[in-house]
């Protein structure tokens, strides 16, 4: 079977951390993103995998190439001018066969993607989307079902007074070809918006999948944090980095001893941690510079960027390329922007 993921989207959410990293390319536990969701492709099997990119599409290519490294068979698409989630999947046509899976790009899952396909292929369904449970789904797409679980309405970013259940879009499809003779071409489709509600409106079978498995979308920099907080606890069923790991540092780094790392504790490659600094509950990407007493806490610090001696960021998320200056402060809520000096 393949599998489109979509990857095309401008990750405002995320931003700073991708202002020049594409959101499948921002690091978890020091590997780029996208290559949670590949394997977990892979090892259910799925192989063949075609890549639907608009925005900052050069990074995706040169660093995962054909796949090969992977165990799977990449195939890149680019959007001239971006489709949207259907338009995405129409522009990849030429390269389907059959029935197909179509994911989002930025979300981390331990979805059970053999028993999905067989789900939807016994049900006879056009369409089958897989569901998780949320606590608000005002930011998600919203989805009631009859108790056979076929799909009675799909309401993307519902209003607080539009709520009737918890469970929400988990951003996996499996979908027939009939799908795709249903998106027009050249055009810009949500198959949130437009798609799905057509093909339920128009009685196709379109069905869901609950899945009570470990689940994010780590869309904004809180999510994302909380990603590594949950994966650094084995949350996840299929990824584990390692017995009892709360803290993970990547190579060539230089940590002072007299450091506390307080788990939970990403450092990426080539970072230098000076005397007496804290490090707790954050996520530092690569050739970051901690001077000597410099506390950061609950924050993500990108790639390349300088903390000065006696500085704090607590609650803070810095783009890549930021100092912030000996003694200065970043508080609660601050997004620094690529490149700027700040404290
Ligand atoms: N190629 C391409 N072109 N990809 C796109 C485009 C586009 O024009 N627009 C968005 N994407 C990709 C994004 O990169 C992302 O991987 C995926 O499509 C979903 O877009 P998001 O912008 O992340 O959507 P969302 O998080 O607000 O909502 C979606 O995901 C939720 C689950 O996390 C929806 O599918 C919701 O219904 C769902 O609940
Ligand atoms: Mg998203």
């Amino acid at each position: 079977m393949q599998a489109v993921i979509l990857v095309g989207g401008q990750a405002t959410r995320l931003h700073p951390l991708t202002a020049n990293t594409p959101k499948a390319m921002v690091p978890v536990l020091n590997r780029p993103f996208l290559e949670y969701v590949i394997q977990n492709l892979s090892r259910h099997g799925v192989t063949e995998i075609v890549l639907a990119q608009h925005h900052l599409a050069g990074p995706i290519e040169s660093y995962l190439g054909d796949g090969s490294q992977l165990g799977v068979r990449l195939t890149y698409v680019i959007e001239e001018e971006a489709r949207g989630t259907a338009g995405a999947i129409k522009n990849v046509e030429r390269y389907l066969d059959g029935t197909f899976l179509a994911l989002n790009g930025d979300i981390f899952s331990d979805l059970d993607i053999t028993e999905m396909v067989r789900f939807h292929k016994e049900q006879n369904a056009v369409a089958t989307i897989a569901l998780v449970p949320v606590e608000d789904p005002t930011a998600y797409g919203l989805i009631e079902t009859d108790l056979t679980g076929r799909v009675q309405r799909f309401l993307e970013k519902p209003d607080p007074s539009e709520i009737t259940t918890n469970m929400i879009n988990a951003g996996t499809y499996v979908l027939e070809p009939e799908v795709l003779t249903q998106i027009p071409s050249e055009k810009q489709v949500s198959i949130e918006r437009e798609t799905f509600p057509m093909l339920v409106s128009s009685g196709r079978p379109v069905y869901s999948f609950p899945s009570s498995g470990y689940w994010m979308d780590a869309g904004t920099p809180e999510k994302y944090l909380q990603l590594h907080r949950d994966l650094l606890s084995g949350k996840s069923t299929w990824y584990t980095p390692g017995v009892d790991v709360e803290v993970l540092i990547g190579e060539g780094c230089n940590i002072d001893p007299t450091a506390p790392l307080i788990g939970p504790v990403l450092i990426g490659a080539g970072c230098t941690i000076g005397e007496d600094s804290v490090i707790e509950d954050s996520v530092i990407w690569h050739g970051v510079q901690v001077g000597s007493r410099v506390r950061v806490k609950s924050s993500v610090v990108a790639n390349n960027c300088t903390l000065g001696d006696d500085s704090t960021v607590e609650g803070g998320v810095l783009g890549d390329h930021v100092t912030v200056v000996a003694g200065g402060r970043v508080g609660l809520g601050s997004q620094v922007e690529s490149g700027e000096t700040v404290g």
